[in-house]
């Protein structure tokens, strides 16, 4: 389990995480959704450390880890911008991180990841003959085969579009139930929190506003803030599907 005590965190003098208290189980799916600014990343840098938080603490299986370095941490990230190597080919960004490690996976448990995520035809691929879901396969694996205790995910599907969405999210849903693996999303996107998560985060500057499993959020928010950012947005997608799909039968 991995428990945030009282963490806050200001930048210039303003409060970005006031007091944070969360609980997240082993092999659990978390999203943490809020809107632009809302801290999201900060607070997900923060769990990986690679940020420092002024106060507060963090454990991970109830060991204080607040002062242990990002490394010895042993969780690791995907960037929302997936920050692969050029100068690599894709096999060579998913090994990488097997180099001087003692944890990463096994040459059979890499061969194995690779065929989970269909990457075998991509391998010898520079990055720039990739499309934008086979990068995001290929950032996925370089990060999985470090064999993370957690794996964070800043905004995983934001680049991607349609078809390609609902694979990586069946994908990243199956990856997390495979491998066990505690799994942390960041979003702004109420669909994917909704769709992909055990319980959702919802912070509204710097606070928790709720956390719930998807059912509590949508049958009982907790506050004005939820109905609004959540259901909402959710009813402006409904509404703009229905929109778009009478203009294609017009
Ligand atoms: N290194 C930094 N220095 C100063 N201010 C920062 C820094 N990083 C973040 N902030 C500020 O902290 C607040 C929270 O930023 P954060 O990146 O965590 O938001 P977010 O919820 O991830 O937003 P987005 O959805 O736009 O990615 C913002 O007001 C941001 O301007
Ligand atoms: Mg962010």
């Amino acid at each position: 389990m991995l428990e945030l005590r009282n963490v806050c965190k200001k930048f210039d003098n303003k409060i970005v995480l006031d007091n944070m208290n969360l609980e997240i189980r082993n092999g659990e799916i978390v999203s943490m959704l809020g809107p632009s600014g809302s801290g999201k990343s900060t607070l997900l840098n923060i769990i990986l450390g690679l940020i420092p938080m002024d106060s507060g603490q963090l454990l991970f299986e109830g060991q204080d880890i607040s002062r242990v370095s990002m490394k010895d941490r042993g969780f690791n990230i995907v960037f929302q911008d997936y920050a692969l190597f050029p100068n690599l080919n894709a096999y060579g960004n998913i090994a990488y991180g097997l180099k001087n490690q003692t944890r990463g996976f096994s040459k059979a448990e890499l061969e194995e990841l690779i065929d989970f995520l269909e990457l075998r035809p991509h391998l010898s691929k520079r990055i720039d003959q990739l499309s934008g879901g086979q990068k995001q396969r290929v950032a996925l694996a370089r990060t999985l085969a470090t064999k993370p205790k957690i794996l964070l995910l800043d905004e995983p599907l934001s680049a991607l579009d349609g078809v390609i969405k609902e694979t990586i999210k069946t994908r990243i849903k199956a990856i997390a139930a495979r491998y066990n693996l505690t799994t942390i999303i960041v979003t702004h996107d109420p669909e994917e929190a909704l769709t992909m998560s055990n319980r959702v985060l919802i912070i509204d500057q710097g606070h928790i506003s709720q956390y719930g499993t998807p059912a509590q959020v949508i049958h009982t928010p907790a506050n004005p803030f939820v109905e609004q950012f959540i259901l909402k947005q959710l009813e402006i997608k409904r509404d703009n599907i229905y929109h778009l799909f009478q203009k294609c039968h017009a």
